[in-house]
C-alpha cells in the first residue's frame, strides 16, 4: 500500500525522520513530497529542502522524494495513493491536524489520514523551534542531522 508524507520541511528534523522511517516499516512505499503551506514563509528554497530530505533518508529504501505545488489531493489522485501520513505531536497539533484530514476527505473520499504519534524524544521539536534555537547559537544537533546543522548555519550566516 502506497503512502503520503506530505509536509513543508523548513528543514527536516529527527522528528519527521521518525515518522518516516516508522511509516517506510508500515506501507510499502512512502511518498516525502515537498508542498506548500500558505501559512508559512520558508526559510530554505523548494530545492534545499529536497536536498535536505534526501541526503538524510538514504538508508531507506521505499521512499520516493518529490515535490508538488497544488492541492495534496491531486497528487494523492494522481499517484494512486491510498493514505495520507502526518505526525501528532502533542494535543495542540490536533484541531488544524482534524481540519485538514476531514478537508481532505471530503474532496478526497478514496484517501484516508493516518496519525503517527512522534516519539517522545521528539514530540516538542518544530522546523520554526529549531531554527529559533540555531538563529540565537544554540545547540540543535539532538534535533536534526548532522547535514541540515550545517545548511541551516549556513544559511543563517547568508543573513548577517
Ligand atoms: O509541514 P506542514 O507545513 O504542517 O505541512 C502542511 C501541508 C504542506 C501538508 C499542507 O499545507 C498542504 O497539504 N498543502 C498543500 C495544499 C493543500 O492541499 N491544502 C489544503 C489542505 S486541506
Amino acid at each position: 500500500m502506497k503512502a503520503i508524507y506530505p509536509g513543508s520541511f523548513d528543514p527536516i528534523t529527527f522528528g519527521h525522520l521518525d515518522i518516516i522511517e516508522r511509516a517506510s516499516k508500515i506501507f510499502s512505499e512512502v511518498y516525502i513530497v515537498v508542498m506548500e503551506n500558505k501559512r508559512k514563509n520558508y526559510t530554505f528554497s523548494l530545492e534545499e529542502r529536497i536536498d535536505m530530505i534526501k541526503q538524510c533518508t538514504k538508508h531507506i529504501e521505499n521512499v520516493k522524494i518529490d515535490f508538488f505545488k497544488g492541492l495534496l489531493i491531486d497528487y494523492v489522485k494522481q499517484n494512486n495513493i491510498e493514505v495520507v501520513i502526518r505526525g501528532l505531536r502533542a494535543v495542540t497539533d490536533f484541531e488544524y491536524e482534524l481540519q485538514m484530514a476531514m478537508a481532505n476527505k471530503e474532496m478526497c473520499p478514496e484517501a484516508d489520514t493516518i496519525f503517527l504519534m512522534t516519539d517522545k524524544k521528539f514530540s516538542f521539536i518544530s522546523s520554526s523551534l529549531v531554527k529559533e534555537v540555531a538563529y540565537f547559537g544554540g545547540n540543535i544537533s539532538r534535533w536534526v542531522p548532522e547535514y541540515v546543522e550545517k545548511k541551516l548555519i549556513e544559511k543563517l550566516k547568508s543573513y548577517s
